[in-house]
């Protein structure tokens, strides 16, 4: 299966990316997390990508777009994928249209999260993050069972750098001038599927679940 994830600042696609890509068994690819690693390793791209991440800005097309053509290209991806934050402007979404073209594969469906801009801050803010496996949990609505440890691999959890209510603010405004005008670039192709992201996180994959047809 060939998905996209969509979806403002702290809808859910990360927590949903994790659940869909274990029953699919395809591939996670999530831009964010590919930029955060190379920020963390000190990598050109990394450095690059710091100076718009930590002001809630895009990192510039040409750079996100060049991560993911690599990234599809490997064989994992020939079983399908699932791209979680790519792509986030028109400018990405007709470069993935002409990669994908070329590789022969065509897209199954686009799933769109749905979440008020109140609860996104709130969701944004209150999320912790596990500094070694990147598991993601939150302070009221998806504690660890030990407090500031994760439950996967025992790992300290902390707060994202762009994770604070100015910069969130920031992210969501972005979102709005330049990836929400991909609602409609998918519903023109026929492959978007809308989920309402204000339910609780088992029942948002259920309703992903359905939406796609493939129990
Ligand atoms: P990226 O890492 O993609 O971040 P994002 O899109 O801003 O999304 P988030 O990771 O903040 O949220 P999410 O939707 O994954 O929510 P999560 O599941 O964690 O991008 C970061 C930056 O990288 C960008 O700002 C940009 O600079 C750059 N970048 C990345 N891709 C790019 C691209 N293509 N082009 C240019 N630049 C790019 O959930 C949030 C919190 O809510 C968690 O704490 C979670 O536990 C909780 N939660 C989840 N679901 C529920 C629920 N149903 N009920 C209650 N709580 C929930
Ligand atoms: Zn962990």
């Amino acid at each position: 299966m060939r998905l996209i994830l969509l979806g403002p600042p702290g809808a859910g696609k990360g927590t949903q990316a994790v659940s869909i890509v274990k029953k699919y068994n395809i591939p996670h690819i999530s831009t964010g997390d590919i930029l955060r690693k190379n920020i963390k390793e000190g990598t050109e791209l990394g450095n690059k990508a710091k100076e718009y991440m930590d002001k809630g800005l895009l990192v510039p097309d040409e750079l996100v777009v060049a991560i993911v053509k690599d990234r599809l290209t490997e064989e994992d991806c020939i079983q399908g994928f699932l791209l979680d934050g790519f792509p986030r402007t028109v400018m990405q979404a007709d470069s993935l249209d002409t990669e994908l073209n070329s590789l022969k594969y065509e897209l199954d469906k686009v799933i769109n999260i749905d979440v008020s801009k109140e609860e996104l801050i709130d969701r944004a803010v209150g999320r912790r993050v596990c500094k070694d496996c990147g598991a993601t949990y939150h302070i009221k609505f998806n504690l660890p069972k030990a407090e500031g440890k994760c439950d996967v691999c025992g790992g300290e959890l902390h707060q994202r750098k762009d994770d604070t209510e100015e910069t969130v603010s920031k992210r969501i405004e972005v979102y709005l001038e330049q990836t929400k005008p991909l609602i409609n670039y998918y519903e023109e192709k026929g492959i978007l599927i809308n989920i309402d992201g204000k339910q609780d996180i088992d029942k948002v994959f259920q309703d992903i679940v359905t939406a796609l047809g493939r129990e």
